[in-house]
Formats: C-alpha cells, sequence, structure tokens
C-alpha cells in the first residue's frame, strides 16, 4: 500500500477560487498567502499576483504562472513604510520625501536590496522595487499576510494588464490558488516606476504618478530609455510584447485633426479592401466614426486622461476579442497621465508607431 503524502501541488490546478472582498474573503487570502499560495489581488492600478516575497518557492511560482522570464524583476508590495527595513538596507531622504507624498499611491520606488530578499526577485540585480499600494483591499490583505507581498500584474507575460477579477481568469484560471474580486480598479495603469539608485532619480516606466508631480518635489528627475516618450516609440525593446494585443495595432501620433484624418483613412482603406478593422479612439471620434462599419471601443472625453487609463486595458481586450484585422488607436500627448497612456499604447503597437509631423512610419 502507497503511504498519501502530503505534497505541494506545482503544476496547473483545476480551478482558481474566486474570494469577495470582504473579511472573510481576505482572511482566507492571506492565509493562503502564508501557506506560500499565489493569490491575485486589485490594486488601485491593476490586478497583482501576489505571493510572500520572501519565500522563495513562491516568488519561484510567480514567475512559472506567469511564464515570465527570470530576468524581469518583481515589485514588493508593503502595508506600511514601517516594513522598509524587511526589503531594504536603506532608505534615501529622497525615498523618505517621495513616500511621505505618494505612498499609500502608484509610486515604485527603485532602491537597494536587504540580503533576505531572494535573488529571483530582483532578477538577480542588487535593487529591489518596492510600493505601498493606496487599494483598501490590497493594505488588508498584505497586513493580514503579514509579509512583504511579490506581485507583478496578474496577466499572463506578454498580456495585457488585468483590471477585474475576470480578466486574472481569462490569463491564470487554474493556474493560481485564488483571485480576491475587488472589482475595477481605479487608475487602471501600472505605478510609476522610479530608480533611486542613480545619481538622478530616474523614471523607468510612466504610471499613476505624473512625472510633473515628481519633477515639483524633486527638481531634477531624468528619464530612463522607456519613459521618454521618442525613445518609447522608437524601440519598444526587449519586452515589446508587453501589453500587446493579438491583433497588430497601429498608434497614430499627432495633432487632432491630422490624427482623425489619418485614422479614418486608414479605416476605410483596410474596409474597402474586405478587412475588419478596431478603433481604440476617444468618445468623440467613436462619435465621428460610428458611421464607418469599424468596431469601435469608445475609451472616454479625449481631455479626461484618468477615464481613458481606467478604460485601456478593459477596451484593448474587448477589441481583441473581435479579432479585427488591426487596431487603430490614437495618441494623447504627454501630459500628466497621457505620458504612461503612451507609453502602454506604444508598447501595444510594438514599432508600429506612426508621427505625423516629420512622418516616420515604422514597422
Ligand atoms: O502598478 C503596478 O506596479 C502593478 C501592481 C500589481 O502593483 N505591478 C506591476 O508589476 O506592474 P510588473 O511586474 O508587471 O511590472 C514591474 C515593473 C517591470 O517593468 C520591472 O522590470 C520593473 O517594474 N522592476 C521591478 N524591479 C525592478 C528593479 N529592481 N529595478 C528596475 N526595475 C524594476
Ligand atoms: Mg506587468
Amino acid at each position: 500500500m502507497r503511504l498519501l503524502q502530503p505534497c505541494r501541488y506545482n503544476g496547473p490546478m483545476s480551478s482558481t477560487q474566486i474570494l469577495s472582498a470582504d473579511t472573510a474573503g481576505i482572511a482566507t487570502a492571506a492565509a493562503l498567502l502564508r501557506a506560500g499560495e499565489l493569490v491575485a489581488f486589485p490594486t488601485e492600478t491593476v490586478y497583482g499576483l501576489g505571493g510572500d516575497a520572501l519565500r522563495p518557492s513562491a516568488v519561484a511560482a510567480i514567475f512559472a504562472a506567469k511564464g515570465r522570464p527570470a530576468s524581469d524583476p518583481l515589485i514588493v508590495h508593503l502595508a506600511s513604510p514601517d516594513d522598509l527595513p524587511r526589503v531594504t538596507v536603506s532608505v534615501p531622504p529622497v525615498a523618505e520625501r517621495l513616500a511621505t507624498a505618494f505612498w499609500p499611491g502608484p509610486l515604485t520606488l527603485v532602491l537597494p536590496r536587504a540580503p533576505n530578499v531572494p535573488l529571483a526577485v530582483t532578477a538577480g540585480g542588487p535593487t529591489v522595487a518596492v510600493r505601498l499600494p493606496a487599494h483598501p483591499v490590497a493594505r488588508a490583505l498584505i497586513a493580514a499576510a503579514g509579509s512583504p507581498i511579490a506581485a507583478p500584474s496578474a496577466n499572463r507575460f506578454g498580456h495585457t494588464s488585468p483590471t477585474s477579477a475576470a480578466h486574472v481568469l481569462a490569463d491564470l484560471d487554474g493556474r493560481i490558488a485564488a483571485v480576491v474580486d475587488g472589482g475595477p480598479t481605479p487608475i487602471g495603469v501600472e505605478s510609476t516606476v522610479l530608480d533611486l539608485s542613480t545619481p538622478v532619480p530616474t523614471l523607468l516606466r510612466p504610471g499613476g504618478v505624473s512625472l510633473e508631480a515628481l519633477r515639483e518635489l524633486l527638481g531634477e528627475v531624468a528619464l530612463g530609455s522607456r519613459a521618454s516618450p521618442k525613445e518609447t516609440m522608437r524601440s519598444p525593446g526587449l519586452l515589446e510584447r508587453h501589453y500587446a494585443p493579438e491583433s497588430a495595432l497601429w498608434l497614430v501620433v499627432g495633432p487632432t485633426d491630422p490624427a482623425r484624418a489619418w485614422l479614418r483613412t486608414e479605416a476605410e482603406a483596410d474596409l474597402a479592401a474586405g478587412r475588419t478593422v478596431g478603433l481604440l479612439v476617444p468618445d468623440e471620434d467613436a462619435a465621428l466614426f460610428a458611421g464607418l462599419g469599424a468596431a469601435i471601443e469608445p475609451l472616454g472625453p479625449a481631455d479626461d486622461h484618468a477615464a481613458i487609463a481606467r478604460r485601456l486595458y478593459a477596451a484593448l481586450r474587448a477589441l481583441d476579442a473581435r479579432a479585427p484585422g488591426r487596431i487603430l488607436a490614437r495618441d494623447f500627448g504627454t501630459s500628466g497621465l497621457a505620458r504612461a497612456l503612451r507609453d502602454r499604447l506604444a508598447r501595444a503597437a510594438a514599432g508600429r508607431v506612426v508621427l505625423l509631423q516629420g512622418l516616420t512610419r515604422q514597422d
């Protein structure tokens, strides 16, 4: 007779529990995290795929569930700034000022890694990315888990980040123990990543906290290659499939009227050739193009970047599900949150960016 040993199941699981975002659901989720399991949860930006950041087996399971390369480091989420010494060896004064101004909130700080943070979290590097999320469910869950929580966005590697529990399940059902359903996430694009290990703070990823707000507090902030709009458009880099839909996406950058004219001409050409086309555009353009016969996902009023950010990934998923021949999208500039919108759209476009002034057409 064989003895049945309890063992940790490493392969695909049969199904993922959906937990409600109430006291009982959060307690169950926290117990799973303490047991080394993976739980997806809402943050104010996007859903995160959480695991105990200080437990190497949980960290390895995060990479496996996402299909993420080991070279891409994870963000560690804390419930309180008092937990910073658990993950970093030193907190420079500039980090304290940023934390006071923006935490809890969508700002990730890159700091020197503490030795007890598994190297897998930092992809072998000397720094660790840390943030204190503002979402009440995230905060309650991390506090109840009692450990820093490593959490990348809860999507399969290369897919669009999830802004609802349904998006999480679409990518990860059966691969993680549970998801806490806290409804749609209020910001909708990922946190700003700021590197404080460089002589001048460097913006590595534009996100929920704007460059303008950082510069107001810090003075000088350098732009990492990804954070500079031109660079993002020119060289999507190694992770170019990040945020990418299945249908090829084209991003048009330029003043409103020429951009609209480009969208119309391109959409009409596709339709005339018997191809389907999707438009990822603000409400005003959606109304303008309603009669074309294209699949349209309105994003919100063109000047309401917060509304557009909230809707961006859900709209991208919805449009992609209709499998149009290609998706055409319009840029919103670089002020405030629009810089993050451009970054995500340019990445989804993976180089297919049309600049209407100076006109470079890549691909
Ligand atoms: O809003 C967010 O940040 C979400 C929620 C769940 O908190 N998380 C998120 O994680 O977007 P992820 O893994 O999808 O993106 C983390 C980004 C990656 O671009 C990664 O390369 C960068 O942060 N990163 C992580 N650790 C880093 C480090 N030590 N140095 C530089 N970049 C780092
Ligand atoms: Mg991600």
